[in-house]
């Protein structure tokens, strides 16, 4: 595979952006949506809940325009919220503009327990009242008051709810071990630039000043950094020369360094793209190389880009251990990469993959979102014909992945749209 893809807006920066919006009455308008799932799933919910939002095409990706001038009804249902857990990121804005706000409790999903206590935890401190009935949380407040928080595990939408909810609370909330995300820091730039006095994004201590009223603004969604990674990793499984446009390289320093241990080296090109961004560019190195990863809390390596790092190593030479720690369950496309011939041993959270194995084409299912990637990335290495059932999973953050694979050569088609 060669040639050039455009990295889309993240989607995990995009999800909260939507939701900062429902902190003011004016329009709030985002550039560099992506044209996924999820995105569509949370526009769904702002509809429920009364608020307009509207969708033009751009160059890159969508302009989003949202105006919550008023709230119709507080409830993000179960038949939202199970679709995706980031509903959850409704609840702290609701409540600090609102005052209510009753949002179904997400329970597990495909890959962990994923509890939201920290941020029922935090809300709590901020001055509201959390209960619980029919499998829904209910908060209500009559203003928030700022307070000290501090993590006890680091949580990415834990930390942008309590941000987003601090940010209308009456004084100064100091938010410990949070996280430091680059999706978390572009959320901050956001409220800030709705008026918030928010400062120390991006560290582990985040300082909120409180304020009356948030206003309109205008604001360009970062890169997805997920998205980046899982086309290098598309490049170097293949042995192709590829250009990664409209990226942050920074966003990646732990996934480029692992790389390039590798054996994949990545360089910056110097300069900007011309559509904006960065450029990396992937050259076709010699033999891979087998290299133990732990996931981490960025800066650490994403447990995002682990799936797609183990189908990686299943194509270096030796053996790799591969630690998840962020999520207890999330090796579920280890027993798709065996199917197709790959010699993976899961115990607990550790996985022992012996390289390199060649694999071939085969029937497989995708189980969540970026194990699908990862099946699509073995499907490209792999001897023959992979057909992936449950594709669905993929739209959820992936844009037109098949369209940007094909433009990079590879022979990928979507056989039926995903229902
Ligand atoms: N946790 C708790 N209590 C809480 C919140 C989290 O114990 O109240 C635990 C979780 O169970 C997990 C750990 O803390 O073990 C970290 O979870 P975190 O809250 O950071 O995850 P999240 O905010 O639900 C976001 C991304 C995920 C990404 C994780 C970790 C969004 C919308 N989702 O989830 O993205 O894997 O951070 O980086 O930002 C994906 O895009 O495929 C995806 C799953």
């Amino acid at each position: 595979m060669q040639g050039r893809v455009v990295i889309s807006g993240a989607k995990n920066a995009a999800l909260p952006a939507l939701t900062a919006a429902l902190l003011t009455e004016d329009r709030v308008i985002l550039h560099n949506v992506p044209r996924v799932r999820d995105i569509s799933t949370l526009r769904s919910l702002l509809e429920d809940l009364g608020v307009d939002s509207s969708v033009t095409h751009e160059a890159h990706g969508n302009r989003i325009e949202i105006e919550a001038r008023q709230l119709l009804n507080p409830v993000a249902p179960y038949e939202l919220v199970k679709q995706m857990r980031a509903s959850v990121l409704v609840l702290g804005p609701l409540v600090a503009r609102f005052g209510q706000a009753r949002v179904s409790l997400p329970g597990g999903c495909a890959i962990g327990v994923r509890p939201i206590n920290l941020h029922l935890k935090g809300l709590e401190k901020l001055g509201a009242k959390i209960s619980f009935d029919h499998g829904y949380v209910q908060a209500r407040a009559n203003g928030l008051r700022g307070t000290d928080f501090y993590f006890d595990t680091i949580s990415v939408t834990g930390t942008e709810n309590l941000m987003m909810a601090a940010s209308l609370a009456e004084g100064v909330t100091e938010l410990e071990n949070a996280a430091r995300e680059p999706e978390v820091q572009d959320l901050a730039c956001l409220l800030n630039k709705m008026g918030a006095h928010i400062e120390g994004a991006g560290t582990h201590k985040i300082r909120i000043h409180g304020v009356s009223r948030l206003h309109g603004t205008e604001h360009t969604i970062i890169p997805d950094r997920i998205e980046a990674g899982t086309f290098l990793i598309a490049a170097a499984i293949t042995g192709g020369e590829l250009q990664v446009e409209r990226c942050i390289p920074e966003h990646l320093t732990a996934v480029l360094a692992r790389l390039g241990e590798v054996g994949v080296h990545a360089v910056q090109v110097a300069g900007e793209s011309s559509n904006g961004g960065q450029i990396l560019r992937v050259k076709p190195g010699g033999k891979l190389r087998a290299l133990d990863i732990s996931t981490e809390e960025y800066p650490g390596f994403p447990t995002d880009m682990q799936a797609q790092y183990m189908t990686l190593m299943t194509q270096a030479g030796g053996s790799s251990v591969i630690t998840e720690t962020i999520f207890e369950n999330r090796f579920m496309h280890a027993l798709e990469l065996a199917r197709m011939g790959a010699d993976i041993t899961v115990s607990g959270r550790c996985a022992v993959v012996r390289g390199k194995t060649p694999l071939s084409g085969a029937k497989i299912q995708a189980s969540d979102l970026r194990a699908s990637a990862s099946l699509v990335l073995a499907g490209l290495a792999a001897e023959g014909e992979t057909l992936i059932d449950r594709v669905y999973h993929i739209d959820r953050g992936y844009e037109r992945i098949e369209e940007k694979l094909t433009l990079m050569g590879a022979k990928i088609s979507r056989v039926s749209e995903s229902d």
